[in-house]
């Protein structure tokens, strides 16, 4: 059952998913409709958010994790601890694997999601167990 998936969040964990839910409301999605945000926390305890971008040009789209994690990596922040992830109007959200793939980059981050209706945190390698590498 996938609701048995990780573990519960901490006070703070919570915190940084609600973040992400209130800039979720800032995506730009007009041909999902899934409008989604992410916060990724660095080893200080900064927050970078971002959130989905479509395009009319479908493949050109980019999620809120990868934007989130350009604005870390533009800030400098390159130490990532955790990354939330939820979407506008109370869906479940994961991150994809291409945002696995990503976030992987930047060691292996707490990911607080909603699955199964209730928030969660699991690690990285525990959705991404063999993320490619050179
Ligand atoms: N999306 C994200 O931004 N993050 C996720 O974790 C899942 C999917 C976006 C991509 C696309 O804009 C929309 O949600 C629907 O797939």
């Amino acid at each position: 059952m996938v609701s048995a998936l990780g573990r519960e969040p901490s006070a703070a964990e919570r915190d940084l998913w609600r973040q992400a839910k209130a800039v979720a409301a800032r995506a730009h999605a007009p041909y999902s409709g899934f409008r989604v945000g992410a916060v990724v926390r660095d080893a200080g305890g900064g927050g970078h958010s971002g959130v989905n971008v479509e395009s009319a040009s479908s493949p050109a789209g980019v999620c809120a994790e990868r934007v989130a994690l350009g604005a870390a990596v533009t800030a400098g922040q390159r130490e990532l601890t955790a990354v939330a992830v939820a979407t506008a109007d109370e869906r479940d959200a994961l991150p994809c694997g291409v945002c696995l793939q990503a976030l992987a980059e930047f060691g292996d981050l707490d990911v607080i999601a909603r699955i199964g209706g209730e928030v969660r945190v699991l690690r990285l390698r525990e959705l991404l167990t063999a993320p490619f590498s050179r």
